[in-house]
């Protein structure tokens, strides 16, 4: 049976195996899905293993999404846009990078019904995970795009490394501070890590507009619960796009795609606020 695996330090609280597993069983697919706890010293021999012992794709997640593009063979654009790879592919006895995470982003924020056309949205942080949804979230044509980040000038970096890209004429920087207001501010620092978020100011906030954490967890996220203390009504943590980003991964290794419907409802552990479009 082809096998497939989720990488991470610390690993054992990933959905992934729940979720591919029921991918799998919906598509009818005979594979096998795994989470592999690998520290950073020992992740490129643990990929080694896994291919040798019939890997045939794997999930990278932190701290190891640098290192997955730095080591594949072959990487998509996205990847070596982002500097960061979160889906391997074993092709011609090799590993090949894609970074299936601002897909998924792109994908869970209308299964929400929050859009992004015209729309001035804030992306705080500077990191692998903010450089790998740069691109779509430019694709779907905000009026403006600026990255806040507590070190400046890494988000000015950022601006600098896509200013080839569609729609890159949108794209700003700023740090916390800001004096700008947003219509939608997604959070991809990693600061909730840390139980923290992000020193943001409370005029950051549109009237009606929404607040994205692309981490997830048991309870809501420190950065969602400073959202509501805004008076944020619409919010939602990153298990959709946790979901939609499986589901891409999903199709590039098997050539058929799962509909996320069922994952979405069973495994979800915080419910969206206030209006739940999940279908
Ligand atoms: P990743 O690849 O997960 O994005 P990273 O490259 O280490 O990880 O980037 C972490 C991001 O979270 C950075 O934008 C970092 O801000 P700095 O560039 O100023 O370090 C941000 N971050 C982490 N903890 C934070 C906190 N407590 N408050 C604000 N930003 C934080």
């Amino acid at each position: 049976m082809d096998r497939y695996a989720v990488f991470g330090f610390p690993v054992s609280h990933s959905l992934s195996p729940k979720i591919h597993s029921q991918f799998a069983l919906e598509t009818k697919q005979a594979l096998t899905y795994e989470a592999i706890e690998a520290t950073p010293g020992a992740f490129h021999s643990a990929l080694e293993t896994f291919a040798a012992a019939g890997g045939r794709g794997a999930n990278v997640t932190v701290p190891h999404k640098a290192a997955a593009a730095e080591l594949a063979q072959r990487c998509s654009p996205a990847v070596t846009l982002a500097g960061a790879a979160n889906t391997l592919c074993w092709a011609d006895g090799g590993w090949e990078a894609h970074n299936t995470d601002g897909v998924g982003l792109v994908h869970d924020l209308k299964v929400l019904g929050w859009s992004l056309c015209g729309r001035r949205l804030a992306l705080v942080g500077a990191g692998g995970a903010a450089a790998g949804v740069i691109a779509p979230l430019l694709a779907e044509g905000p009026e403006q795009l600026v990255i806040l980040n507590r070190t400046e000038a890494r988000a000015q970096e950022l601006c600098d490394r896509f200013k080839n890209v569609p729609g890159a004429h949108k794209l700003a920087a700023g740090g916390l501070h800001t004096t700008l207001a947003f219509d939608g501010v997604i959070n991809a620092t990693a600061a909730s890590l840390s139980g923290e978020r992000p020193s943001l100011p409370p005029s950051l906030w549109t009237p009606g507009a929404f607040a994205y954490d692309m981490m997830y967890g048991p309870t809501a996220t420190p950065f969602l619960q400073w959202a509501e203390s805004c008076g944020i009504g619409a919010r939602a943590d990153g298990f959709g796009m946790l979901v939609e980003q499986a589901a891409e991964a999903f199709t590039l290794w098997r050539g058929v795609r799962p509909s996320t419907k069922g994952v979405r409802r069973s495994l979800r552990p915080v419910a969206p606020t206030p209006n739940d479009n999940t279908p």
